[in-house]
Formats: C-alpha cells, sequence, structure tokens
C-alpha cells in the first residue's frame, strides 16, 4: 500500500509545491484572497438550443434558472407544455402563440422545461423575495404593470402566476433590489423619474404609491443612458444609484438624497443604452454593525454612441473602470483600464471575491443592431491586488458571440452560466452577422482546473438557517489542508441579471473565529453570521468555503 502511494504523494507535492508559494505571497489580513491561478479557464456548451434567448437570468435555491426573453418577439424554438397556447388580443407581433418565451432550466440534470408567461416582460426586471420566491416586475405593452411571481419546486409544477396592473406605474428598464425590511424596491424604468415598491401598501395600486427621484430626471439625456440604474443597498441602509455618469446615496425612507457622490471621471455614460456593468465589491463583515463599502463600475459606451450607431458608426467601447469607497469620508473615484474595451458586459463576483467582466462587444451600444466586435475573452478582475498592473487577468474565448440581449449568473459549482443574445427585432437564426442565439453554455474559471482538486475543499455540514451575529460552524474536508492557506466564508446572494446588470448581486465575506481539525481530511470553521438585514438582506445565499484561494461548491443557507 504504502510503495503504491509515495508516487501519488509525491506528484502530489510537485503540483502543490509551487501552488504553495503562490497562496501564500498573496494572503490578505482582511479575509479575502487573491489568488493568482494559471490558465484561462473553459468553456462547455450545455445546450445547443433550450428554444429561447435567455434575455433575463435567476438562479433559485434550488438550484434551477429561471429564464425569460420577450413574448413579442414572435415564434420561438420551444413548445409551450401540454399543447397550451397563449392568446393575447395585444400582443404586437403573434395575437396566437404557442410557443413559451420563459424556460426553467435544471443546473443538476441539464435539462429545462417550458413556462408560461402570459404577458410581456420585455426589458423587465426582478428579485428573489427573502421566501426564495422569484418576483418580476414590470416589462412592456401588456406587461408593463404587472407582477408574476414564480415559487421555487422539487417537481415540474412551478409556473408564473401574473397579477396584472400591480404596479402603479409603467415599469420598463427599471432596476431592482431586496430591502433590509423584505420589501423589494423598483427604481426607475423608462421616463419614470420615481421609484416604488413591492408588496404594494394597499390592496390596489394607487398613483401614491410613487414616490418621486429626480435625480432620474436630471440624468437622462437625448440618448437616455439611465435605464437600468445601477441599485446597490448600502450597509448604511441607503442605497447606491447610478445613472448616466452620476452618483447618490439615496435615503428612499425620507424620498431624500442623503449623499451626491462626484461624477465619474470622463463623463461618458454607463448604464443602457451606453450599457457599462456596475458590483458592490465584497463586503467584509466584521459584526461591528457597520462594514466598508466599494462600488467597481467598468465599461459603457461614449456619450452620443447609440446616435453615432445609428448613423452606422460604431464607436469604441469604454475601456475604463472606476472604482469608489462610498463609506470614506470624502468619496473619490479611482479610474482604472481594463486589458479591452467592452460594452454589454456582465460583472460577476466569483466565489472568490474576484469579478469577472464577460459578454459583451468592443464597439457600439446596446439597442437593436447597435453592437459590433464581440469580445469573446473575460477578464477576472483581482481587486485586492496592490499592483494596479496584476489585477486584470484575460482569460480564454468563447466561440460564441455574445451581444445584446446576452446573461450570465453564477451557479453554485463556481462556474458561470452563459446564454442569450439576440441583437434583433425578432428571432433571426441566419442570413444576419450576429444569429439569435439559443444555446447554454458554462465557463469554468482557472479556479476550478483539475491541478487545483486536492486543495478544493468539500462542504460537509453547513446549517440551512443563520441569524444575524449568530455563530455557527461549517464542516469540510480536503485532502491537502495548507496550514499556510486561509480558510474564509462567505456568502452570495443570486442575481436577476438582464442587460449587463446583476441586481441583488452582493457577497459577504463572514468573521472567522477559528478553524481546528475534526477526523482525517476534515475541518470545521467556526464563523459568525453577517452583522445586519443592512449587510445582507433577509433570504438565500450560496455558502462558498475558500481554502487557499480555492473555492468549495456552495450550500444553500437562508438568513432571517
Ligand atoms: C431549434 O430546436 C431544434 C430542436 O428542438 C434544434 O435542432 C434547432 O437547432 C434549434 N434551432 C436553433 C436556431 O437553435
Ligand atoms: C389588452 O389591452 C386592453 C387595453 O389596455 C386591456 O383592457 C386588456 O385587459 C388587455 N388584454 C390582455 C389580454 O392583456
Ligand atoms: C450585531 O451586532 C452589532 C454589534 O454589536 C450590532 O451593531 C448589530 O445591530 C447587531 N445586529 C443585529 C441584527 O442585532
Ligand atoms: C469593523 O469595521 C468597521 C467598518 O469598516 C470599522 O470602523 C471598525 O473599526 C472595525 N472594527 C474592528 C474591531 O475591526
Ligand atoms: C464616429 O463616432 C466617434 C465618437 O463616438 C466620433 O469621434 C467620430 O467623429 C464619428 N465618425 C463619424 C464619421 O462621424
Amino acid at each position: 500500500m504504502v510503495t503504491r502511494f509515495l508516487p501519488a504523494i509525491s506528484l502530489l507535492l510537485a503540483v502543490i509545491l509551487p501552488l504553495i508559494s503562490r497562496v501564500v505571497v498573496s494572503q490578505r489580513t482582511d479575509g479575502t484572497s487573491f489568488s493568482p491561478f494559471s490558465g484561462q479557464g473553459e468553456w462547455q456548451l450545455l445546450q445547443a438550443s433550450i428554444g429561447i434567448s435567455a434575455m433575463h437570468m435567476q438562479l433559485l435555491s434550488n438550484n434551477k434558472v429561471v429564464m425569460f426573453d420577450r413574448t413579442d418577439y414572435g415564434p420561438s424554438n420551444i413548445s409551450l407544455p401540454s399543447g397550451l397556447c397563449r392568446h393575447d388580443m395585444n400582443d404586437s407581433v403573434l395575437k396566437n402563440d404557442c410557443t413559451a418565451h420563459s424556460v426553467l432550466y435544471d443546473v443538476n440534470s441539464n435539462t429545462f422545461r417550458p413556462l408560461m408567461v402570459q404577458t410581456d416582460t420585455w426589458c423587465s426586471s426582478g428579485s428573489v423575495r427573502a421566501d426564495g420566491t422569484l418576483v418580476q416586475t414590470g416589462g412592456y405593452n401588456d406587461g408593463d404593470r404587472v407582477v408574476r411571481v414564480l415559487a421555487p419546486c422539487t417537481d415540474n409544477s412551478c409556473d408564473w402566476i401574473e397579477f396584472h396592473g400591480y404596479l402603479s406605474q409603467r415599469r420598463w428598464y427599471s432596476t431592482d433590489q431586496i430591502l433590509p425590511d423584505g420589501r423589494i424596491i423598483i427604481v426607475g424604468g423608462r421616463r419614470q423619474f420615481s421609484y416604488e415598491f413591492y408588496p404594494r401598501s394597499s390592496t390596489s395600486s394607487s398613483p401614491s404609491d410613487t414616490q418621486r427621484l429626480g435625480f432620474l430626471g436630471e440624468t437622462t439625456d437625448e440618448n437616455e443612458n439611465n435605464l437600468y440604474p445601477f441599485v446597490h443597498l448600502l450597509p448604511d441602509g441607503n442605497l447606491f444609484v447610478f445613472a448616466n455618469n452620476r452618483a447618490i446615496s439615496l435615503d428612499y425612507k425620507q424620498n431624500r438624497v442623503a449623499t451626491e457622490f462626484p461624477s465619474m471621471p470622463g463623463g461618458d455614460p454607463r448604464n443602457y443604452p451606453s450599457s457599462g456593468s456596475s458590483v458592490l465589491l465584497p463586503i467584509v463583515d466584521n459584526n461591528s454593525g457597520t462594514a466598508e463599502a466599494e462600488i467597481m463600475i467598468c465599461g459603457g459606451a461614449p456619450s452620443g454612441s447609440f446616435t453615432q450607431a445609428t448613423l452606422g458608426n460604431f464607436s469604441r467601447a469604454l475601456a475604463t473602470c472606476g472604482r469608489i469607497k462610498v463609506t470614506d469620508e470624502n468619496p473619490s473615484w479611482a479610474m482604472e483600464t481594463m486589458p479591452m474595451a467592452r460594452v454589454m458586459g456582465d460583472m460577476v463576483i466569483l466565489p472568490t471575491g474576484d469579478v469577472i467582466i464577460i459578454n459583451g462587444a468592443g464597439s457600439g451600444t446596446g439597442g437593436w443592431e447597435f453592437g459590433r466586435n464581440p469580445v469573446t475573452r473575460p477578464v477576472i478582475y483581482h481587486p485586492q491586488a496592490m499592483d494596479r498592473g496584476t489585477r486584470f487577468l484575460v482569460m480564454g474565448p468563447a466561440t460564441r458571440p455574445r451581444m445584446y440581449h446576452s446573461t450570465s449568473v453564477l451557479l453554485t459549482d463556481g462556474r458561470i452560466i452563459v446564454g442569450g443574445s439576440n441583437p434583433h427585432v425578432s428571432y433571426i437564426f441566419s442570413g444576419v452577422t450576429y444569429p439569435t442565439d439559443l444555446s447554454l453554455e458554462a465557463y469554468s474559471p482557472p479556479y476550478l482546473a483539475p491541478e487545483y482538486r486536492p486543495i478544493r475543499p468539500t462542504v460537509t455540514n453547513a446549517r440551512g438557517t443563520l441569524g444575524y451575529n449568530q455563530s455557527f460552524s461549517v464542516t469540510f474536508t480536503v485532502s491537502m489542508f495548507l496550514r499556510m492557506g486561509i480558510v474564509s466564508v462567505r456568502m452570495v446572494a443570486p442575481s436577476f441579471t438582464t442587460h449587463s446588470f446583476g441586481m441583488n448581486q452582493r457577497m459577504v465575506v463572514m468573521r472567522t473565529t477559528g478553524v481546528s481539525m475534526v477526523g482525517p481530511n476534515a475541518y470545521r470553521v467556526d464563523v459568525v453570521g453577517p452583522s445586519t438585514a443592512e449587510i445582507a438582506p433577509p433570504g438565500y445565499y450560496m455558502l462558498f468555503v475558500v481554502h487557499s484561494g480555492i473555492p468549495s461548491t456552495s450550500v444553500w443557507v437562508r438568513i432571517q
């Protein structure tokens, strides 16, 4: 036995030793880690066609991903279940439609089934409620004041339930965010300089449910470059709202602007149709009830690009990112430059705390037919790297362009699921530069490479429900525990992603109080739950253990 093992061990050490030194060098005191992986990751085709082009995506706590596009695209490539048809006299394209425009994709089995939406979900928004149910808001035409809910189920019984006329205003291109009290705020929308809440306060919708937000009126321009405003819930309970090139902190309870931040240097717009992307960088929670918060916004398209694109002139996208630590006394933007320019990219927080920027185009803007030069290579950004020159790493290319109306979200195993892309006003599968793409792919970042298997932790036990400031422990196994490595535990809220923005996306790095060995290759990490509902609003999160920069597959936990 022993002799048979020896070659295996020396092989393991040959793999691990260079890794240890790299990992040790990159230790951080703040509990986040920076892992200079080798490799460029891997692309995998999951489905050649799911029948629709995934314009909107939300991962649910049963590992199923809700996807939908719009009902006025004409017939899709998948039939509605059990011979159902949609009859909608208000649909502008197809009044009798027996095809589906939404599917539920099961990650574990790599299968999908059609769902039924009755009214138009085009360019809408959403958020998962604290109980795990997806609440989707607004859309276009007959769907613009509709709220639709989809509760997770383990069998095939769940489908959309629609509440017509629920919203007080038409909400098309608005942004949703769950609040500490479990309500959802719905901000803006086309020609809507206001916000409202779900659930609404009365049984029927009333104009008094609407609160005015003048900032959205001020930031609109001739190309309306302030749609899908970037909204992030801050640890002090206010909302960071970024529109066009300006940012505020909004006290939505008092309906007042708490802080006006400096506008982003350069003055170029970052919101749809000049679609950049935005994330709240990982929050490090020390259970003091407060925490630092930093926002990062990347890419977009220069002022006037939309007008230029209508004239056939596709401007080079923006290559800059801005970071602002909003909790500083005098916050200011620090600008950085990406290895390539990108518009319509998605920023997705990885379990390591790094940010991947994926999908999009090198020139043009959001909107029908207005993107050019697909950027097929994702980049991974390491927010903690001291040396700016090493923060961005360029990853391996995808084979399919992911242009307007493409999406991507993080899965529990650390892969990114990528779908959609349809820059056309209907489904067009051939004879055009960027045909409608109905496929689903998964991108595996370098941390999933087999060479890291010996140090990849596997969570064996974690409690399903966490309380605020509550101590708990997570047990995990790992074949090779690195004494010098860092173990950290983080929670990620799954985002509702569309149009290059992951609504509700956030990571909270929890306070670790100790790591101990509890058996052969088995360890226990003691952790304290997040401080407050402002730092981690109630609901389901993916809990990852990261050992020496390598994440486990996550388990779902519910904070309440
Ligand atoms: C439509 O679906 C069929 C199978 O159901 C598939 O063979 C075909 O390639 C799909 N079309 C596109 C454009 O993906
Ligand atoms: C169609 O639109 C009319 C007028 O807006 C509305 O009263 C009716 O309920 C709509 N029908 C459907 C099926 O949405
Ligand atoms: C958690 O503890 C901190 C520090 O004592 C406190 O400020 C915060 O309010 C607590 N959170 C909750 C939900 O009670
Ligand atoms: C916890 O974090 C807050 C916010 O960053 C900071 O003000 C405070 O000093 C920290 N407390 C400890 C004990 O580290
Ligand atoms: C194309 O657009 C860019 C900026 O978006 C502008 O600088 C350039 O002059 C335009 N070219 C033409 C031919 O209009």
